[in-house]
């Protein structure tokens, strides 16, 4: 396995690469970090806000341009490959290929020229996690395609090439925060988002006095991506109703909970209504936990990441047994300021604000806890905000 940690990240993918293609070397490698999101959930689609930050998990990337239009590609960590043709893509069977190869489709379909290419990657972003080692392959590819055949795309392209690739070869309807901060991330910083405009504004974040702690469920997450689609369809649902009463209504962000309740019962089934009186609440939330943070006051910050929980797990109906548990669990730990479950949800992780000192017995305690509801080990990590995808040779 390889140790993601040492300076030494260069010289193993180096000879990674030269192991896998007959001693040839790569002509780049990149780092394409995984996310956190500390509040705003679901609402990207929604055309709504989010709060974001690419962390010091990462996927990495050791690439060379060909002279024909071949492919190969190996995924190190599980040790299989893909060899195919740029000129003729097809879906793979293996899951993975697929958020490669949307990429290089997406690519194409928007004009660039390229031709075939040598690959390797792999990483320490936990797959289905909730920590988005999607758009971590997704950023990796279309930033190291851009290096090695000079194709000058600017950042603001790539993100919404990669959340295509997403949406139609992977099939996902994912939004767009994902790609996002994958690419734009900063060190130390959170992003406040706009989805529409997708104006932005890089907000520090990480404090000496602070930890994000991450708590892995390990559950599995079949449901993530159907469901996820139903609910993205929900909303839409609800849009179409209001904008028929409303016509200026054309996402869930022109709505507010007083139009909402005037056609509570009427118009919109008890369902609909729950996810889009979610979405416009997470809204606010958002916005007033990024005021919490200019007066840096951590308590209300995480008092609302506690009510983004409850909304998602009773409204929104994205959580599940096990993150119900941790989060409440969470709560009586002491130096707990806020947690909850993060990402598309059904599994995957909790984020939680913890004082720093308290970090140790915050470890200790929910494993145990985990260890006696469920009997499984329960994996922490600690995440660190650092940059967006970033060449490191
Ligand atoms: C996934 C998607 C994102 C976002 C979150 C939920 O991570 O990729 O676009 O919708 O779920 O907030």
């Amino acid at each position: 396995m390889v140790s993601y940690t040492t300076e030494t990240i260069i010289d193993e993918w180096f000879s990674i690469f030269r192991k896998m293609f007959d001693a040839a070397s790569p002509q780049v490698i990149v780092r394409s970090p995984g996310r956190v999101n500390l509040i705003g959930e679901h609402t990207d689609y929604n055309l709504g806000y989010v709060l974001p930050a690419a962390i010091d998990k990462a996927m990495y990337f050791a690439l060379s341009p060909r002279t024909d239009t071949k492919c190969r590609i190996y995924a190190l960590d599980i040790r299989e490959w893909y060899e195919g043709d740029v000129r003729s893509l097809k879906h793979s069977e293996k899951r993975w290929p697929n958020y490669l190869l949307g990429v290089v489709d997406q690519l194409f379909k928007a004009g660039y020229q390229f031709g075939g290419f040598d690959c390797v990657f792999g990483g320490n972003v936990p797959i289905g996690a909730g920590l988005s080692s999607s758009a971590a392959i997704e950023g990796g590819l279309i930033f190291g395609l851009n290096e090695i055949f000079h194709l000058k795309i600017d950042k603001m392209t790539m993100v919404k090439l990669a959340q295509k690739a997403e949406n139609e070869f992977v099939g996902v309807r994912c939004g767009i925060m994902d790609q996002f901060v994958n690419i734009f991330g900063e060190d130390k910083k959170v992003i406040r988002l706009d989805c529409r405009s997708l104006e932005y504004e890089q907000i520090p974040f990480e404090r000496s006095s602070l930890s994000i702690i991450l708590c892995e469920t390990i559950a599995r997450r079949e449901l993530a991506s159907s469901e996820y689609n139903v609910r993205r369809r929900q909303c839409e649902d609800g849009v179409k109703i209001l904008s028929v009463m409303e016509p200026s209504i054309k996402s869930l962000r022109d709505v507010d909970l007083h139009l909402l309740e005037r056609y509570k019962g009427v118009l919109l089934s008890p369902t609909v209504y729950n996810r889009c009186e979610y979405v416009v609440k997470e809204n606010a939330r958002v916005i007033q936990a990024c005021e919490d943070l200019k007066r840096n006051d951590f308590a209300s910050f995480g008092a609302r990441m506690f009510e983004s929980h409850e909304g998602l797990s009773k409204y929104y109906e994205v959580s599940n047994s096990e993150l119900d548990f941790l989060v409440k669990k969470a709560s009586e730990v002491k130096g707990v300021l806020g947690s909850r479950m993060m990402g598309a949800g059904f599994g995957g992780c909790t984020i939680n604000l913890v004082e720093e000192e308290a970090t140790e017995s915050f470890t200790n305690e929910m494993k145990a806890h985990y260890q006696s509801k469920t009997s499984k080990d329960l994996i922490i990590h600690i995440a660190k905000l650092r940059s967006g995808t970033e060449l490191i040779s």
